[in-house]
Order: C-alpha cells, then structure tokens, then sequence
C-alpha cells in the first residue's frame, strides 16, 4: 500500500490508500495512554540521575473545571501533560512557548505551589512529587520563585528593608541581631542603594522593584529558582540589566534557574538547555546549541522563524502558523499541533507522537521527525 505522503488530501481516489480513513480515534486514544501508563510506570522505577539537581518526568498538572455533585471530576484542563527534563547545578532551562501553553503552571507544579495530578519531580535525588506541605516546608528554602509582575508581587504598606528581612527572620537564615547587616549586603547584591532600606515599592521603578523580588527571593539562600517571565514586564532597556544581574547571582551562588519567557532571544542569552511547550506538552528539548543550530520540531522552526535575523546575508523563511491556539480543555486528537503545523502528515491527526531522543540529550515529539529519520536511515 503506498503511503499517503504530508498535506496529501483525503479524497475518493486515495480514499483505500489512507490507512486511517476507519481510524477508532477513542480506541487509539485508550491504547495510547494504556501504552503511556505503561512507559510510566517503568520509567517510575529507575533510579534519579545524580548529575541533576531536577529531573521531572511526566508531570501532569490538570485542573478540574467540573465535578459532579459526589466530587467525580466531569471535564478538566490539561494545563502540563506529561512533561519530563533533567537540568544540572548551575545551569539554566530556558521553558518557550506561546501565551497560555503551560508555562506557569510547569514552574508552579515543580515547586509544589501547585500539587502535580501525576508524575516524579526528583530535586536533589528525592521525589517531592508526593510530599505534604509539612515535609514541603523544610525545602521551602531551597526552591523560589520570581514572579512576572513586579508591580503586584511586593506588599506595598512594607519598606524594602522589612520585605527583605521577613523571609530571613521566619526561616531563622542568619541570628537575630545580624539581619539588618545581612539585609544590606544581599541589597547591595542585587545591585540597590542602602538609604532604599527605609522605601516603599511605590518608590521605585520596575526595574527597581524586580531587584528587590530577586532580593527577597534570593534571601533564604535557594538552590532551585523558577523565573516566571521576570523581564517581560519591563522596558527593554531595562531588560538586559535585570538579566545580567540574574546571571552574575547565579555564578556567584551557583543557582539553578528554570527561565520562562515566550521572548525567543531573552531565553538564547541565558539558557544552557531549552525546552519548547505546546498546549501543556514539551514538543522539544535539548541543548542551547543543538536546539537553536538543529531545531527539529516544525512548531521550534515556526517560533525561531519568527524572530528578525539581524545578519542581511542571511535568508530567514518566515513560517506563518495558521489558526489559533486551540483550547487545552478541548486538544485535538493525535499531536495536538496538527491543526496549524506545516508539515502534517495524516498519521498526526490520529496517534500522538512519542518524545523520543534523537541527539543525545535532544528530545522531539513528531511523526514528521521520525519518518525523516527513518528515510535518512534507509539511504
Ligand atoms: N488555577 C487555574 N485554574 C484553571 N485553569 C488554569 C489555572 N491556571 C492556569 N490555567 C490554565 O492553564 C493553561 C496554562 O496556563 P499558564 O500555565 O498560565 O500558561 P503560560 O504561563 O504558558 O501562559 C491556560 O489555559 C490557563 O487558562
Ligand atoms: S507530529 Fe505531525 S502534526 Fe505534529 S508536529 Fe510533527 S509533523 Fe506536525
Ligand atoms: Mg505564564
């Protein structure tokens, strides 16, 4: 039977050749995540990689829109869908995607603000996916987050000093008598005068005010730091000083950032590793370098088409991507970018692409992928 090769319509003529023309999409979608709940539970039982300050695998975080009156959920919000990375001390992971993909709740649900519906997050070799609040506490200190808006992240009736010393005090980081000393310098650190001590946030800018959350985030001495978008609130002239500073923090206290930003050449300048989120699922991951010199997934390619290429003598295809974003309660069925990828193939409407690796450390979720590699494979 001859293959029905991508964007080949379905007509009457081709109609016998399309091996999905009676495709059961509800018994493909039962087999498949028959077959994910087996890969999970293998995958479950192998050992952390002890090179990895995080190693998440196949989180999932949905949110219940509708239960029924006995607490049974009806419908739900795949907001992260089987989601897995590993990042190293040290290092950064740039998390792209587009508005509303999951970028947020990924870096919530690995710092256990929100609790995972499923899947393993390792943090120093120990799986906190299922520890309480209690158990929670102890690590609070370690894990932090920066927050997109720095306008409404800072209690406004509070001076800088105080927003600065209360997380040091309810955490006991330094004794009593040092905290003001010890305020001052984590200050001066992140780049604030000592006379803002006595100063409100209505007082400062922006770009002021995102020092003073990287202050108090940074102010319990954190290993792990989720930045959620921390320079889009920003003018760009702004921006590179807040990155720079973020980037001089985490080479002097070796932090371990997970950056997420839907701005392409933010996420370039800082990331070591790059994962690319669509509606809730991770569509690529690998290294700076790998991912931006080989991207692979046709959704990568769209979003790194769409930035300006500064060099004139460089051609740029622009991919425009059709349609919307379609709604995560609701996904389409088999890889949930068909709707708008360039390169579907009749396979992508029915049976979800397995995220495979391809490079070593490179991971893609795509038919068009494989077969390509299969093709090359046969040459
Ligand atoms: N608390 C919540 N309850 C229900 N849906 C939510 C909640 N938080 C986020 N969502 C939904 O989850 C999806 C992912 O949101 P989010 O993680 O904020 O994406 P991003 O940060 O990439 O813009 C969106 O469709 C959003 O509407
Ligand atoms: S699996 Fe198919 S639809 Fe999905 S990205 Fe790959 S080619 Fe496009
Ligand atoms: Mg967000």
């Amino acid at each position: 039977m001859e293959e029905l090769r991508k964007d080949d319509p379905i007509t009457a003529e081709n109609a016998d050749n399309n091996e999905f023309a009676n495709y059961d999409d509800e018994a493909e979608a039962g087999r498949e995540a028959e077959e994910r709940k087996k890969r999970e539970e293998s995958d479950r039982l192998l050992p952390p990689d002890e090179d990895a300050i995080l190693e998440v695998r196949h989180l999932k975080k949905y949110f219940v829109l509708k239960k029924t009156l006995l607490g049974k959920p009806i419908s739900s919000l795949k907001a992260v869908d089987d989601v897995s990375f590993k990042v190293k001390e040290g290092e950064t992971l740039g998390i792209v995607g587009e508005s509303g993909c999951g970028k947020t709740t990924m870096g919530r649900t690995v710092l256990k603000l929100y609790q995972p519906t499923g899947g393993q997050i390792f943090f120093k070799g120990k799986d906190i996916a299922g520890y309480k609040s209690k158990e929670m506490r102890a690590l609070r200190t370690q894990m932090q987050i920066v927050f997109q808006d720095p306008y409404s992240s800072l209690p406004p009736r509070s001076t800088v000093g105080d927003i600065l010393a209360e997380p040091v005090k309810v955490h006991g980081i330094v004794p009593k008598s040092q905290i003001k000393e010890y305020v001052l310098s984590l200050m001066e650190q992140c780049g604030l005068r000592d006379y803002y001590y006595e100063r409100y946030p209505h007082e400062f800018s922006g770009g002021q005010r995102q020092r003073i959350c990287i202050a108090r985030a940074l102010a319990v001495n954190p290993e792990l730091v989720v930045c959620d978008e921390p320079v889009s609130a920003l003018d760009v002239s702004i921006q590179a000083q807040i990155i720079n500073l973020l980037k001089n923090l985490q080479k002097k206290r070796k932090l371990t950032y997970i950056f997420i930003s839907h701005d392409l050449s933010v996420v370039k300048y800082i990331s070591d590793k790059i994962g690319i989120m669509y509606l809730g699922s991770m569509v690529e991951f690998g290294n700076k370098k790998e991912i931006f010199d080989n991207p692979m997934h046709p959704y990568t390619i769209a979003l790194f088409s769409a930035v300006p290429n500064p060099n004139p003598d460089e051609k740029s295809e622009h991919v425009i991507l059709k349609g919307d974003i379609p709604s995560p309660v609701n996904p389409p069925k088999g890889c949930k970018f068909h709707t708008r990828c360039p390169s579907v193939m009749e396979i992508c409407k029915h049976i979800a692409p397995e995220y495979k690796e391809y490079e070593e450390g490179h991971f893609v979720a795509c038919h068009y992928c494989e077969q390509a590699l299969k093709n090359k494979e046969n040459v």
